[in-house]
């Protein structure tokens, strides 16, 4: 059986590795320098492991290409590229749209498609079938089926193994041909009643996150107004062993998914006239929280941040991983910079951004802690600078929320 996995990225490098352990796959992405650095057998994503590339090289089961008509052979394709907003924040499926005109131009028998690309409801059947359609020549029947992928790099305690993958066809052939593939490295398969239910659950499960992450930061300034801690205040709430679930405050979200997929149920719930408020709101709230971040910090240093040092700690949108998408980081650093302080930052698990290199973690007038790596000590950081704001609530005796 040989799979395509198409974009090789956080998600479909992911599969590929879980994947290559039974089945032969080809990993498709525009990315030559992606691509050349798989096929030498090196890992670009955290979480998969370059030896674990390197066995499936050597058994001659992965292989990574930029070449589209290599999915004229494939058995199955995962469909694994990137859902972003477009300008004007609205769904962009533009990447979804090259994988169906890759899959339409070069597969010209009937093989399963499965989507694990986060999309709104209604993605996979009246926006991929139909384009796969329209770009096939021959007007090939596939099968279809969605199973959003609910990875989330960087963690230990849960994997492609452990985590329950949820699941469904157009048809139910597509169904089962899906739970079979996914069975052989999924302990927990969930079906859904339809496709249009499992693209949704994806999407409501980061809204919940995005939701309750807004809630817990606007707590937080509420606590402060308030002269309470919001930590203490939550780890009460928390003895309460049921009807409860405790968020922690930050500098805001990050990463491609909690700032990225609840706008993608807010556009479709907009167009079919049923409300979204809480969302549309949730993410108001939780930008707003790098300039709420930004004020604290003027505040407790004489309202003028101009002429500053100030150092941000952490520039990835969670620890131990070099993610900086909508990193909330970069909003902190605008804010600092328009009231004139002189930013640097330490990040040396993400290394290099946009032109500028990580800083020493020393030697600043003002440190911001907006996201804590392993590898950074809370001493290291507490020495860096004699004001410390930390955002993450993880360096006792600092500044925070
Ligand atoms: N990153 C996560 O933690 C996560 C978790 C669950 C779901 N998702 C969802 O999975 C999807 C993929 O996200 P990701 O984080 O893996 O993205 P990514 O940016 O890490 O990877 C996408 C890859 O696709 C490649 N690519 C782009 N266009 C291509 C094309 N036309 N043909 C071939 N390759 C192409 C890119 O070069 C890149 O390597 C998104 O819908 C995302 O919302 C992501």
């Amino acid at each position: 059986m040989k799979v395509g996995v198409i974009g090789q990225g956080y998600v479909g490098l992911t599969i590929s590795a879980f994947a290559g352990e039974f089945y032969s796959v080809v990993g498709l992405d525009n990315n030559q320098k992606v691509v050349d650095q798989l096929n030498k057998g090196v890992s670009h994503i955290e979480g998969v492991e370059s030896l674990v590339l390197q066995k499936w090289i050597q058994a001659g089961r992965f292989h990574a290409t930029k070449s589209a008509s290599e999915l004229s052979d494939v058995d199955i394709i995962v469909i694994a590229l990137p859902t972003p907003l477009t300008e004007d924040r609205q769904p962009d499926l533009t990447f979804i749209d090259a994988a169906c005109k890759s899959i339409g131009e070069n597969v010209q028998k009937p093989i399963l498609i499965i989507n694990e690309s986060t999309s709104f409801p209604g993605t996979l059947r009246k926006y991929i079938k139909p384009a796969i359609e329209k770009y096939s020549k021959n007007q090939v029947e596939h099968m279809y089926a969605i199973s959003p992928e609910r990875v989330d790099p960087g963690r230990g305690d849960y994997n492609q193994k452990n985590t329950p993958r949820l699941y469904a066809g157009l048809t139910p052939e597509a169904s089962e041909k899906t739970r079979d593939f996914y069975s052989k490295f999924c302990d927990e398969m969930v079906e859904v009643s339809s496709p249009e239910v499992a693209e949704a659950a994806k999407l409501f499960e980061n809204t919940f996150r995005q939701v309750n992450i807004a809630l817990v930061n606007e707590f937080a300034q509420i606590a402060n107004a308030l002269g309470i801690s919001v930590y203490e205040t939550l780890d009460a709430a928390d003895t309460k062993p049921y009807g409860f679930m405790k968020f922690t405050p930050s500098a805001g979200v990050g990463g491609h998914c909690i700032p990225v997929d609840p706008t993608y149920l807010a556009a479709v719930a907009e167009e079919h006239g049923a409300p979204a408020t809480f969302i549309r709101r949730a993410n108001e709230v939780n930008l707003e929280m790098s300039k709420y971040v930004v004020d604290r910090v003027e505040a407790d240093n004489g309202g003028n941040l101009q002429g500053k040092s100030v150092l941000v700690i952490g520039l990835a949108y969670k620890p131990n991983v070099a993610d900086v998408r909508e990193t909330a980081a970069e909003l902190v650093i605008d804010h600092l910079r328009d009231r004139g302080a002189v930013v640097s930052w330490h990040d040396e698990v993400v290394g290099t951004w946009h032109g500028e290199s990580s800083a020493q973690l020393s030697g600043a007038d003002i440190a911001v802690v907006i996201t804590k790596h392993d590898v950074v000590s809370e001493r290291d950081i507490l020495a860096s600078a004699p004001y410390v704001f930390d955002t993450t609530g993880k360096v006792a005796g600092a500044k925070g929320f």
